[in-house]
């Protein structure tokens, strides 16, 4: 008798309902709706993320998941921010959950902090949690949560990105006995490859999906992705306040990488620190946002990550996807 063995990228299959262990990782401001559809269409998961759908592309959160399930019948995740920084952000994310829930969405990434509250109302409804970490301590919050995978967010990722290799990040969490997914430096089917044969269930990819023809971002930061070599990558404080992934424009170069020298004064005092976050996370959505859609390419605050090197064109998100299958 021939014994079927599950590997990791058909646990990951399975346990998601997709075709390919790809995720298309939710991305403010880029994941529009049509892209979410699309790489849910493509046999990935498209994730949801809520600030985007709603403050970028306008849409009534629930109308918003609704229009999306009219665009495809595969199923879609959601990004749960829980990020604590005021107590009418969390209402708003708690209720943004029940909706997704209700809407039947089953599958949730959550960043930041410690996930239990998501895991334990996603769980209630047969769903399952995935947490984004950079590190060890991270993941142990998501470990005693319950979460059911892990992130691996490494140095390559586009946004936020971590501080270690893929490599590392995997023998530092491998031991935790729960699926890993690579975020981060994804782009090809090679790269792909490398991640699984690391031992990674699957990936999770940003930058590739925005050179792609249904991410609604200006035709210029596309083909500044379609131009940049990794080294046109860098860390800059600038835009949000906390190191974030951009191409080195000739305008990020005269702006510095570094935030100005007023917040760094504020950012050190305790009673100013809360609120110049706030005044970074309001002043960084707006400036994301029209620089991400603005098609003058007057605004070059354009977030992307390594794997900038391996796009070559815009493609179509079933292109994309099938390099993979
Ligand atoms: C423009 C951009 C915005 C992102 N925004 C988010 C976000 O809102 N939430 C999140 O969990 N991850 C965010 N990410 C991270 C991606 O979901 C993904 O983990 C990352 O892009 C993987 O690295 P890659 O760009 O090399 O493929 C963002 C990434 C990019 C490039």
């Amino acid at each position: 008798m021939i014994m079927e063995i599950a590997t990791p990228t058909t646990l990951m299959e399975q346990l998601l309902g997709i075709q390919v262990p790809i995720i298309c990782g939710p991305m403010y401001p880029c994941s529009n709706p049509e892209l979410v559809a699309a790489a849910s269409t493509a046999g990935a998961m498209g994730v949801v993320q809520p600030i985007s759908l709603t403050y970028v592309y306008g849409y009534d959160f629930r109308e918003g998941l609704r229009y999306i399930k009219q665009l495809t019948t595969q199923p879609i995740g959601m990004n749960a921010l829980i990020e604590q920084s005021s107590r009418r952000y969390h209402q708003r994310m708690v209720e943004w959950l029940d909706i997704a829930l209700e809407e039947g969405l089953r599958f949730f990434i959550t960043s930041l902090g410690k996930p239990s509250w998501v895991v334990d109302r996603v769980h209630a409804s047969g769903g399952v949690v995935f947490h984004d970490v950079t590190e060890r301590k991270w993941a142990e919050k998501g470990v005693e949560s319950g979460v059911d995978g892990l992130i691996c967010v490494n140095n390559r990722a586009g946004g936020h990105a971590g501080t270690k290799s893929a490599q590392v990040l995997f023998e530092e969490l491998s031991d935790l006995q729960l699926p890993l997914v690579c975020a981060g430096g994804i782009a090809t089917p090679a790269d792909y490859k490398q991640a699984l044969l690391i031992g990674y269930s699957g990936v999770q990819m940003g930058t590739r999906f925005i050179a792609s023809t249904e991410c609604q971002a200006s035709a210029v930061y596309k083909q500044a992705i379609v131009e940049a070599d990794e080294d046109d990558i860098v860390m800059s404080e600038r835009v949000t306040g906390v190191p974030v992934a951009l191409i080195n424009t000739s305008q990020l170069q005269l702006s510095g990488l570094s935030s100005g020298k007023f917040a760094r004064w504020l950012l050190k005092w305790n009673t100013s620190k809360h609120w110049m976050r706030l005044v970074y996370v309001l002043r960084s959505l707006w400036q994301l946002k029209s620089a991400s859609l603005d098609v003058s390419g007057k605004k070059e605050y354009w977030q992307a990550g390594k794997s900038v090197s391996g796009i070559h064109s815009v493609k179509t998100v079933a292109e994309i996807v099938k390099q993979f299958h």
